[in-house]
């Protein structure tokens, strides 16, 4: 990002309070010259997943032009998000009962052939008996409510919502990729530590109890949606060592364009006789 010719800041990234020495909110990258750019990162979203090599680890980069993604504190956001098919018909005041049979009367299906995604949380006890209760069927994950929403809005990989609380960051990223994949999302902020609400309005957060939209989290009429597997997860493999290198598999978004590339990238090590794996 240093030698990047662009203006940009860091609106979403690691936390000022862990007083990370790069990429923390309010940082400024790139050389100074060209556009000016807003930038989430989550270099490592997934920290446990990728420690106990499990899946759905990822790392992530958003940008845009200058305040198009929204500057949220490092708090809870409460989340449900759906693929194109359901956009704009799920509501984070409606009942979790409401909320899938609208999303499996879009999906033309019924509420038992919907696969929902929740983090694994004691938060999470009366929405994991709700979704139980209507019918659908639901994955626990450990962690990595960002990718999880990611595959809500591609279709086939059998993943139709997901629901729950997770971290606000990860919620900006993640509706800076549905904007690109005309996916759908409802997130509001949940405070829960001391001097969150303060934060909230030092950022210029009026309501805390606002509704927003993935359109309302990532405005920006250009976006760039990075994220390159960590760990194997639904859309990418995770980084895999073949001796002589390794190779990667990442995806690109870009909503002005209307392109989702994915790549799969064979890096070779500097040496002579490196020998590349298909
Ligand atoms: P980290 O990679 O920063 O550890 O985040 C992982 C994650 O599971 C996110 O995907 C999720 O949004 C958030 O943590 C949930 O927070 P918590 O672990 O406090 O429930």
């Amino acid at each position: 990002l240093g030698r990047v010719n662009i203006d940009g800041t860091v609106v979403i990234g690691e936390g000022e309070m862990d007083e990370a020495p790069m990429l923390y909110i309010g940082e400024e990258v790139g050389t100074g010259e060209g556009p000016q750019v807003d930038i989430a990162v989550d270099p490592l979203e997934g920290t446990n997943l990728c420690a106990t090599g499990a899946s759905g680890a990822i790392a992530v980069l958003a940008a845009s032009t200058r305040g198009g993604l929204l500057k949220a504190p490092d708090c809870y956001m409460e989340k449900i998000i759906v693929g194109p098919a359901a956009k704009g018909s799920v509501h984070l005041d409606a009942t979790v009962a409401e909320n899938l049979t609208a999303i499996a009367n879009r999906l033309n299906r019924s509420v038992k052939d919907l696969v929902v995604i929740v983090l694994d949380r004691p938060r999470h006890e009366q929405l994991i008996e709700d979704i139980r209760r209507a019918g659908a069927r639901i994955r626990l994950i450990g962690d990595g409510d960002l990718s999880a929403g990611i595959s809500a809005a591609v279709r086939g990989t059998n993943v139709h919502a997901v629901m729950g609380i997770g971290g606000a960051p990860e919620g900006v990223l993640a509706a800076a990729a549905l904007r690109c994949l005309n996916g759908g999302m409802q997130g509001r902020l949940v405070p829960t530590k001391e001097g969150q609400e303060e934060r909230m309005r030092a950022m210029g957060i009026t309501d805390p109890k606002r509704i927003y939209t993935e359109r309302d989290l990532a405005p920006g009429n250009e976006i760039l949606f990075a994220a390159s597997g960590v760990t194997d997860g639904t859309l990418m493999q995770g980084v895999r060592f073949f001796g002589h290198g390794i190779r990667t598999s990442s995806v690109l978004m870009s909503l002005r364009e209307r392109r989702i590339r994915f790549i799969d990238t064979v890096h070779v090590d500097e040496r002579p006789d490196a020998v590349i794996e298909f």
